[in-house]
Order: structure tokens, then sequence, then C-alpha cells
């Protein structure tokens, strides 16, 4: 393989992958180019040449110096005729796609309905990529939804409040579970749970009765809005109760070591893959191994456990 392109999403730690991707191709005599603006690029041709020196700096940049789209085009027939055409007029031989299910779900289909090799490599903060324990972004989102859960517990304590705090995932509890245990949080509503909100309000009155003024519960954007946990909760206990909805802070900023150390090793494992032929491929671990799942079950959904965790959260309030 002489030449290979990159396509990106965008979350903390894809700028550290490219820069695996780009290094490692380069030790190996390959030539690299990023495709911007994800597969709408790939259709456009808006492909540029990415050289070692291109991507000095930028291990600890959030976001993709890649730019990134959601192209519907390149879900069509015609869209994707176009990409291969792209790629083919450019020379490029393989491809890396580095994001999330429809990313994914992207390369699958160049693999398969076009013979073209591919390789992905999982990137998202939802962690929602089937058969995936870790994908890049998820522990930065985590470490920044948290950093705010601990301010936010300041004024809940001081002030004796409670607070619903809304954080990512749209399918996926991954973020509210994990930002709940580590936050001390006394509840967590989960796209994969079914809750009460009388028998949550019952908790927090009792709660109230014996001392416990003030509580943070943490919602995942798949399962409801905060504003109107917040309402009914206020409506139901009397107590005051106020939203905060962290939104995209969580998907942005410099990726905490764990997610540079999983994007450098995907990085590298991506491009040997390709090097050797391997296509339709996507990375991951296994007991802390470099291995590849076939990139159609990694864009199954994916059935996250939530009992363990939840459990946890409950016993610790
Ligand atoms: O899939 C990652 C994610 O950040 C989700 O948590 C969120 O629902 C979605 O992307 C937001 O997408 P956009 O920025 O395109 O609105």
């Amino acid at each position: 393989m002489k030449k290979i392109g990159i396509v990106t999403r965008d979350c903390a730690g894809i700028n550290a992958a490219i820069r695996a991707v780009v290094r490692t191709a380069y030790f190996y005599d390959i030539e690299v180019v990023g495709i911007l603006k994800g597969y709408e690029g790939l259709i456009n041709n808006k492909i540029v040449p990415l050289s070692r020196h291109s991507v000095s700096g930028i291990i600890n940049q959030g976001g993709t110096i890649l730019k990134t789209t959601r192209s519907m085009k390149f879900f069509t027939e015609e869209g994707q005729k176009e990409a291969v055409k792209t790629m083919q007029n450019n020379g490029i031989e393989g491809l890396i796609v580095i994001g999330g299910n429809g990313s994914l779900r992207g390369a699958h289909e160049l693999a398969t309905k076009h013979n073209i090799p591919v390789v992905g490599v999982p990137a998202t903060i939802d962690n929602d990529i089937n058969g995936v324990e870790s994908a890049i972004g998820a522990d930065t989102a985590i470490n920044v939804a948290l950093d705010a859960v601990d301010k936010i517990r300041d004024t809940a304590l001081s002030l004796e409040r409670i607070f619903v705090v809304e954080v990512m995932g749209r399918d996926c509890g991954y973020i509210a579970l994990t930002v709940a245990l580590a936050g001390g949080c006394e509840e967590v509503l989960l796209p994969e749970k079914e809750f009460n909100i009388k028998k949550i309000c019952e908790e927090i009155t009792e709660g109230n009765i014996k001392g416990k003024i003030s509580w943070i519960i943490i919602v995942a954007e798949g399962r409801a809005r905060a504003s109107d946990i917040a309402k009914e909760i206020n409506e139901i206990t009397g107590l005051e109760t106020r939203e905060v909805v962290l939104g995209h802070i969580q998907r942005g900023g410099r990726a905490t070591a764990f997610d540079r150390i999983l994007a450098a090793r995907y990085g590298n494992f991506a491009v040997e893959l390709l090097k050797e032929g391997e296509t339709d491929k996507c990375v991951t671990l296994s007991n802390n191994k470099l291995i590849t799942i076939p990139l159609e079950d990694a864009i199954k959904p994916k059935d996250i456990e939530v009992e363990d965790y939840y459990r946890l959260i409950k016993v610790l309030t």
C-alpha cells in the first residue's frame, strides 16, 4: 500500500489518533492524505496532504484538524460512487476512519459494497460501539463532566439545593452512569433503565426529613431533559431544584492521558492492519491487547451492563 487517507468525526483524542496514523504510515513509507469534513470531503474531493511535520503540536488539541460534518449524501449510492471516484483519482488505496457509529457504518459500506480497504478506529464520547470497551474520547468526556459535577456539588452543599445535571449520551447511558458513580451522585437516569419520579421524590423527601438536603441527579440526554426532571421534583417535593446542561463541553478539550495512549495504539495498529491487507475491521482492546472485530459487529447496537454500577451508586448514597 502506497497511499492512505484519513476520515474523522470529532471528539477529544482524535488529533492524537491522526498523529499516530500519519507518523506510523511514514515509518512504513506510506503517504498519507487527510479528507476534510468527513465523508463530505471524500465526495467533494477535499483532500489535503499530511506530512510528518503537519501533525506536530496537535497531540494536546481537542476536536479534529480535518474538520467534520454529517454527510447524508454519503449514504446514497450516488454519494458513495463519487467518494470512490475521489479515492481513485487521488491514488488513495486504503482508508482509516476514526469516529462513532455513523462513521463506522460508512466504513463498512465502503469495504463491502465498493471493495475499498478500510479499517475503523472507534472514537466517540458515548462509548457505544459494540464490542469495544473503550472508544477514544469517552474518558476525556467523563473527566470533563466529573469536574463540572464536583463544582456543582460545592454549590449544592453550600446552598442545600437539589441539582439535576444533564450529560451527553444519545442512546447510551455510559457517561451518565460512570460520572454518577465517580461523582458520588445520589441518582442517575439512563436510557437503559426505567425510572419512577415519584419514588425518587419520596427518597428525597425522606432524606430531607433526616437532614440530607443536597442531591445531585445525573440524567443522560437520551433519557430525559434535565429541565423537565427538575420541574417535576420541585413540584412534587417543594424543594429548590436547579438544572444544568453540560452539552458540548464534554466533547472538546485536551484529551486525557488514557485517551491519548488509546489513540496512539489504535492509530498505529490501524495502519499496520491496512499494510497487511486487512479490511472491514474495527480496532479494539481485549485484556489490554490490540485486537480486531468485524465492522459489521461494531455497528450493531451495544448493550451496556448498568445494574452493577447502579446498585453501587444507591448503596453508597
Ligand atoms: O455521539 C456523540 C454525541 O456527542 C452525542 O452524545 C450527542 O447526542 C451528539 O453527539 C450530538 O451531536 P451534534 O453535535 O451533531 O448535535
